[in-house]
């Protein structure tokens, strides 16, 4: 990877900085874009050589194309996407306002697309590439309170296997992360006691959750090697693939 050009979405914080500091470590040139741009400056201050800021708000479709090229001027063509950037707005489905539904698919699918094709487009003449879109689990078991966040992640993972399949005639994959319950400022949101984190790791019959069999919440640098790995060589031959990394908290389905 020494040398490549890598762009990192929702880099400030969370899987999103964890997975622009470990590319960084390999010797890649990465693009970290967020809309918190003290935070990314922060980031890009423990790896100067290796991370370079871009502030960006994902759901502005002429903003992408526009920090994109910028991106391709500074740095040079880009070998990597990762889609990080997400939000989750808990609720139920007869509670959500309009708000909560258009936020949360204009920032997990709608700047995945924007970016991705901006991205894919530089790509596709150059026949080479690797994108990896950070979806969720809740994306393949239906959760409460989470109606529009799982259904925005089930379409931006099914978006990004449909990308694979369009790119792999011209050498360039496309796979999802999805994962489970992991330390970051969103599951701390969601649960802020150590009570509520229990719960998590236990399961709850009430709230249809099997648990985590593994017995831990994962840390944002145990989703950042997952996507390392299928962004990297070893992973030349998987495309349209959605590797779930959740302690087993799906079962696995
Ligand atoms: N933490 C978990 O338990 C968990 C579980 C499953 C999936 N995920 C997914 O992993 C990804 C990262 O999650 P995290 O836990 O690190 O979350 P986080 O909230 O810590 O970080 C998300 C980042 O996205 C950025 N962002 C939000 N809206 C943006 C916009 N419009 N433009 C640019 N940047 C924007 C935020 O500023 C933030 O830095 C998300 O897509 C999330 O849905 C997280």
């Amino acid at each position: 990877m020494n040398g490549k050009i890598a762009i990192v979405t929702g880099a400030a914080q969370g899987i999103g900085a964890a997975v622009a500091l470990a590319l960084g470590r390999r010797g890649v040139r990465v693009a970290a874009l967020d809309i918190q741009a003290d935070a990314l400056a922060q980031l890009a201050g423990q790896q100067p050589d290796g991370i370079h800021p871009y502030p960006v708000d994902l759901r502005a479709s002429q903003a992408v194309n526009a920090v994109v090229e910028k991106i391709e001027a500074e740095l040079g063509p880009v070998d990597m996407l990762v889609n990080v950037a997400g939000i989750l707005r808990m609720g139920s489905i007869c509670d959500m306002s309009d708000d909560d539904w258009d936020a949360t698919f204009a920032v997990n699918l709608h700047g995945v697309f924007y970016l991705s094709r901006a991205v894919a487009r530089r790509m596709l003449p150059r026949r080479q590439g690797a994108i990896v879109t950070v979806g969720s689990n809740a994306a393949a078991v239906p959760r409460l309170q989470m109606a529009a966040y799982a259904a925005s992640k089930a379409a931006a993972g099914h978006f990004t296997k449909c990308l694979g399949l369009e790119l792999a005639g011209h050498g360039i994959r496309c796979n999802v992360v999805s994962p489970g319950s992991t330390d970051t400022a969103m599951q701390r949101a969601f649960c802020p006691s150590p009570e509520d984190v229990q719960k998590v790791l236990d399961g709850s019959l009430p709230g249809y959750r099997t648990g985590i069999p593994l017995g831990r919440i994962a840390s944002a640098q145990d989703i950042a090697a997952a996507v390392v790995f299928l962004l990297g060589d070893e992973a030349r031959h998987i495309t349209m693939h959605d590797l779930r990394v959740d302690g087993g908290a799906t079962l696995g389905v």
